[in-house]
């Protein structure tokens, strides 16, 4: 069945999330908007980059490509917004990914299942997850790991789920790595001087999907939102100002990193569907699907990801994908509301709050979904 026609003031952006989060029968894909393949339709139009702003050294140690490399698109309708199609060089993928799984997960980090665990119990998600990951299926029916129960986690500016915003209390230090990686590519988009602040990072299983919302808490919407999309490929739905807007429906691939600024830093967006068995878009895939051993590009001085780690990891993104969304939360000599000017810790800041809700099977759905 062909996506439906919807009107605007239906709530055609909740018809259209229902439709792409159908299971059965599966909804017609043809127009999802794929950037991988190009322009290929008159809505996607080519973005210039800062090509001066990132030197090729710096962009490499990063694990991305030179910024004259890069595939950068816009979307008619949506100024502000930049999708860049899997910018990473080789190799480099598996190490963010690794990032995600690994070592972000650690304390003082905080994530979903600090909710309801001790912190004795969260303390080490890779390790207490890692060998059981590894090991081949026997065929029945296992508990899920740890890393498998992962649904988010927050780093800098700990976003508060409740009251939607940020605050100077609840605040550790954001990693230096994912830091950097931000300001490049805030710096290639025309945002020189972002200062990433706070991340929320999403792992999605199969049957994960993402509601309807605006990225609102942040203090300042004139810095940029960032995206980066690790693992199955899925369908991200990008709206208007307005609940009401009718969204496009694009491909996020492996790899993929969106821009969201300017008059787009305030869309409504949401991930109803994570897709498997696509053709390879990407590095990460190829490297799955070639079965080639442990990625050797190392990134940001440290080692490629041994074959041990890769084990974990590749058998994790063959049903999951995880996603790292970055803020900058206050603007610069900027303060939280009632905190003197200058008192902010050191290097980072967030506010506010969309309404974001996740669901998976088994978990109850939220209503704005
Ligand atoms: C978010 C978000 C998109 C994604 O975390 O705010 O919109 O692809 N994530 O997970
Ligand atoms: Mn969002």
């Amino acid at each position: 069945m062909a996506a439906p026609m919807v009107e605007r003031g239906e709530d055609a952006f909740r018809t259209l999330f229902k439709f792409y989060r159908r299971k059965h029968p599966p909804p017609d894909l043809n127009n999802v908007v794929d950037f991988s393949k190009g322009i290929v339709c008159d809505k996607v139009l080519s973005t210039n980059l800062e090509l001066s702003a990132v030197s090729d050294g710096e962009a490499s140690r990063a694990g991305l490509r030179p910024v004259r490399d890069w595939r950068a698109f816009g979307l008619q309708g949506s100024p502000g917004f930049i999708f860049i199609a899997n910018p990473f060089l080789r190799g480099a993928q598996p190490h963010w990914l690794r990032r995600c799984l690994k070592t972000y997960t650690q304390k003082p980090n905080v994530c979903n299942l600090d909710m309801h665990m001790s912190p004795a119990e969260t303390d080490d998600i890779w390790g207490k997850s890692a060998d059981i990951l590894r090991k081949a299926p026997c065929g029945k029916k296992e508990p899920k790991t740890l890393l498998e129960k992962l649904r988010w986690v927050t780093l800098g500016y700990h976003y508060n789920w409740n009251t939607k915003t940020y605050s100077p209390e609840h605040h550790t230090p954001f990693p230096a790595d994912l830091q950097r990686l931000s300001g490049l590519v805030a710096a290639a988009a025309g945002f020189p001087g972002f200062h990433a602040e706070a991340g929320i990072l999403n792992y999605y299983r199969s049957d994960s999907s993402l509601g309807i919302h605006v990225d609102e808490s942040e203090l300042d919407h004139s810095r940029p939102l960032l995206s980066f999309c690790f693992g199955q490929s899925a369908i991200f739905l990008l709206g208007g100002t307005r609940r009401e807007d009718p969204p496009t429906a694009m491909y996020m691939h492996s790899g993929d990193v969106m821009v969201m600024s300017g008059q787009s830093r305030l869309l409504y967006h949401a991930v109803p569907r994570i897709l498997q068995d696509l053709p390879p878009p990407c590095g990460l895939r190829t490297t799955l699907s070639k079965g080639q051993g442990s990625p050797e590009q190392g990134v940001s001085g440290e080692e490629g990801v041994s074959g041990e780690d890769w084990a974990v990891c590749s058998r994790y993104i063959q049903s999951s994908r995880v996603n790292m969304t970055v803020r900058q939360v206050l603007g610069p000599g900027q303060s939280f509301p009632g905190v003197p000017k200058g008192s902010a810790p050191e290097g980072e800041g967030e506010g506010g709050g969309g309404e974001r809700r996740r669901s998976s099977s088994g978990e109850t759905e939220s209503s704005d979904t």
